[in-house]
């Protein structure tokens, strides 16, 4: 009997070695996988019946006799399942199905043929391919991958690097977890393939140090890529030199900003830096570097792998490919959902996610991690894109999808976006480490009953969106600002000072 059994972080946190443990007391081929995505099901266990995988859970350590008798309910096949069956997987098509560190499993699946690929090319050619596939920076600003890709690669140096943003840090995402941890030869390919377009040799994660899993898995990927001559001194045998290392950060919010980033990643404080110099000409111990974030990096060898016009073919606008939804908070169904742009919002909350957990009606939604808008039911025509959101007084960011219901007290969330800033500011600029302390003032004000707060609040806002260095600062007025004009009830009389 051949049982698939998600060691996810969350699977794992949810009861899934237990399960595993178990399991092996008996006669099955168990096969350790990342997640499917659909964590209302985990832990999710796969028994293989004629060649298709079914699917079991959440599973438990009690549930083992009667899944191994064949009793137990299921969900029938997996991929029918329609949470999963819906999606269009193109960055993820290998999460959950593959062993993550089994590299012939990862071949037999696609991996590797857009590497291939591109060692077929010169660095021109995969650069065009880059930027031919339309994808943007997945980490949130939306910037072209290929056109940064390019600054990079015209830069005159005697060395270059690919530093990959694996810093998660935007409350309620996890899709750089999840590939980190299901899948991560497709981020080491990634990388290795900007390395021949760009002509850099060395690489670096930099990878919270809250996500322990991925750590692991990502070192023990490295060490297989290299002993089979997928990194180091000429990958594959046939092209270029590229190697790469894990570097664990140590837990600042604003490490995940790039020039931050960078300085961690060179042991100096993490502290922003100032723009220009751009990362892609004076970067890593000043050197061009391109910094990408995970998924970012681990969709090019999908692109290359089928085309860049295959993936460009996909989404809205200027908005091409898929976007990995990461729905999180008072939902039904939580998880991963890997889905061409261009989906309504209100689709996303109501439809894929099955409105809220608690069946009361949906208040906001808060789209694009501690630092998006908040969205409220009448805008649930927006559909997900990086200019419709932007045009909806929004971002998608890292699409990091929060829902609330309508016992969620709004100013208590803006209140909490402007304790977040003033906790997290890397204390570089006057708007964001004065401004964002003010702000919890101004609100508790507000709470208090001061009705002329509320201007004082919106010039504070103002002045942080406009004089603030970097995104933490700058966009943190989006969630207070959302949650004020669409919610004015909230923030209209006498109450406790919030927590
Ligand atoms: P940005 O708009 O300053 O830059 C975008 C990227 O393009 C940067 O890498 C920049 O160096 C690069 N770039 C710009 N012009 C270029 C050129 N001519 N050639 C080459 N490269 C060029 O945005 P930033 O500050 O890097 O990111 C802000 C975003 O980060 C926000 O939209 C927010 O959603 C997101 N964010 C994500 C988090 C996460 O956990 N993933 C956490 C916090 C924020
Ligand atoms: Fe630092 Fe905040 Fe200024 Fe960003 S906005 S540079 S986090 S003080």
């Amino acid at each position: 009997m051949k049982i698939y059994l998600s060691q996810d972080a969350v699977a794992r946190a949810l009861g899934a070695d237990e399960v595993a443990a178990e399991l092996a007391r008996h006669d099955v081929e168990l096969i350790r996988v990342g997640s499917r995505g659909m964590t209302w099901l985990e832990p999710l266990a796969e028994v293989e019946i004629d060649g298709v995988r079914h699917a079991f859970g959440p599973v438990t350590v009690s549930d083992v006799p009667a899944l191994l008798a064949g009793t137990l309910d299921g969900h029938g096949p997996t991929e029918e399942i329609p949470f999963f069956a819906n999606q269009t997987r193109l960055t993820f098509q290998r999460c959950g199905v593959i062993d993550p560190l089994d590299l012939d499993a990862y071949r037999a699946h696609g991996g590797l043929t857009g590497l291939e690929r591109a060692l077929d090319m010169d660095g021109l050619g995969v650069v065009e391919e880059a930027k031919a596939s339309g994808l943007r920076g997945r980490g949130g600003a939306g910037f072209p991958t290929g056109i940064k890709w390019e600054t990079v690669a015209k830069a005159e140096a005697d060395q270059k690097y690919i530093v990959c943003n694996a810093d998660e840090g935007d409350s309620g995402t996890f899709a750089d977890r999840m590939i980190m941890e299901g899948d991560p030869f497709s981020l080491i390919e990634g990388m290795a393939i900007a390395g021949v377009g760009v002509g850099a040799t060395k690489g670096y994660v930099y990878l919270r140090s809250e996500y322990p899993d991925a750590i692991r898995v990502m070192k023990a990927a490295v060490e297989v890529a290299r002993a089979n001559g997928l990194l180091g001194a000429s990958l594959l045998g046939k092209g270029p030199a590229f190697d790469m290392e894990i570097r664990v950060g140590a837990g600042a919010y604003v490490c995940g900003e790039e020039t931050s980033l960078l300085n961690s990643l060179e042991g100096k404080r993490g502290v922003v830096r100032a723009k220009p110099p751009l990362p892609a000409l004076e970067g890593f111990l000043g050197k061009p570097t391109v910094v990408n974030n995970v998924i970012s990096l681990a969709t090019i060898p999908v692109i290359f792998e089928k085309g860049a016009a295959h993936y460009a073919n996909f989404g809205l606008g200027r908005s091409k490919g898929t976007i990995p939804l990461q729905i999180a908070g008072n939902v039904k169904y939580g998880g991963l959902y890997e889905i061409a742009f261009g989906l309504p919002l209100g689709e996303i909350v109501n439809d894929i996610a099955g409105g809220t957990r608690s069946g009361q009606p949906v208040k906001a939604v808060q789209v694009g991690g501690p630092l998006g808008a908040y969205f409220a039911p009448h805008q649930f025509d927006t559909p997900f894109g990086y200019e419709e959101f932007d045009g909806a007084g929004g971002l998608i960011g890292h699409a990091g999808l929060t829902v609330f219901d309508d016992t969620a007290d709004m100013l208590g969330m803006a209140r909490f976006a402007m304790e977040f800033c003033a906790v997290e500011s890397c204390g570089k600029c006057t708007p964001c480490r004065i401004g964002a302390v003010r702000g919890v003032e101004t609100i508790d004000r507000i709470a208090a009953g001061d009705m002329a707060a509320k201007e004082l609040l919106t010039d504070l806002c103002e002045t942080m969106t406009d004089g603030s260095l970097c995104a933490l600062g700058g966009f943190t007025p989006y969630p207070v600002m959302s949650a004020m004009t669409l919610f004015p009830e909230d923030f209209a009389g006498a109450r406790e000072a919030a927590e």
